[in-house]
């Protein structure tokens, strides 16, 4: 399972990167906004600063909602760097580019997934990765991981290369749900990720077998 983290912090992003576990980032608008990160110049910037960070990919999300432009925006985005992915919303024209990216063999990610149908359209536009949104369906009361699982089903059926990324992920539980459904990779926040190294266990044995080494030295 990959672990992409869902964040335009530098600082996140470099922590995740130092516990070495980190396969690639995912940011959107909204994430690049809440770093007070505004103007396409110092957007582009950014996303170049991400992946002189990561080793893996990192999605860069279009504005444009019609195809001509998305078109324009991906191709500037992927001309950035290598591990630029070209994040589209999952809309009509976005399934449309979606296809002219594949074919041109520049990664995509289909943004926005809330349903299989939706999940279904991106695999055959040969999306490399498709982002069903669980957190947001929990939000209003639908069953988010329900939804991962229809898709793996799904995908499983016609062997289908698209990858499931499971995002808008809140919680370690999340993460864990989505190991177990086998979703090929999970984005969600620092604190999903480094809830996992947590258990109390862990900490009281650890420090028994400190105390009890300093007993005998
Ligand atoms: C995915 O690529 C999105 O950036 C993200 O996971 C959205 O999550 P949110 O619902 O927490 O905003």
């Amino acid at each position: 399972m990959k672990f992409f983290i869902d964040t335009a912090n530098l600082e996140q992003i470099k922590e995740a990167q130092a516990l070495g576990i980190l396969d690639g980032v995912t940011t959107n608008p909204s994430l690049m906004a809440k770093e007070g990160i505004t103007g396409a110049k110092n957007i582009l910037q950014h996303y170049v600063d991400i992946c002189n960070i990561v080793d893996g990919d990192v999605s860069a999300e279009v504005i444009a909602i019609d195809f001509e432009g998305m078109v324009k925006e991906g191709e500037a985005l992927a001309a950035l760097h290598p591990q630029i992915v070209v994040k589209l919303p999952m809309i009509a024209d976005g399934i449309k580019a979606c296809k002219y990216f594949s074919d041109k063999g520049i990664k995509t990610n289909v943004t926005l997934v809330f349903s299989a149908g939706q999940a279904l359209l991106a695999a055959k536009a040969g999306a490399t990765y498709m982002s069903p949104f669980i957190g947001r369906l929990d939000d209003i009361s639908t069953d988010g991981l329900g939804l991962i699982s229809d898709i793996k089903h799904i995908y499983d059926n016609y062997g289908f290369e698209t990858q499931i990324l499971a995002a808008s992920v809140r919680h370690t539980m999340h993460i864990m749900d989505c190991a177990k459904i086998g979703a090929d990779v999970m984005t969600g926040p620092l604190s999903a990720i480094k809830g996992l190294l947590k258990h109390p266990l862990t900490d009281s044995g650890l420090a028994q077998f400190l105390a009890d080494y300093k007993k005998g030295n």
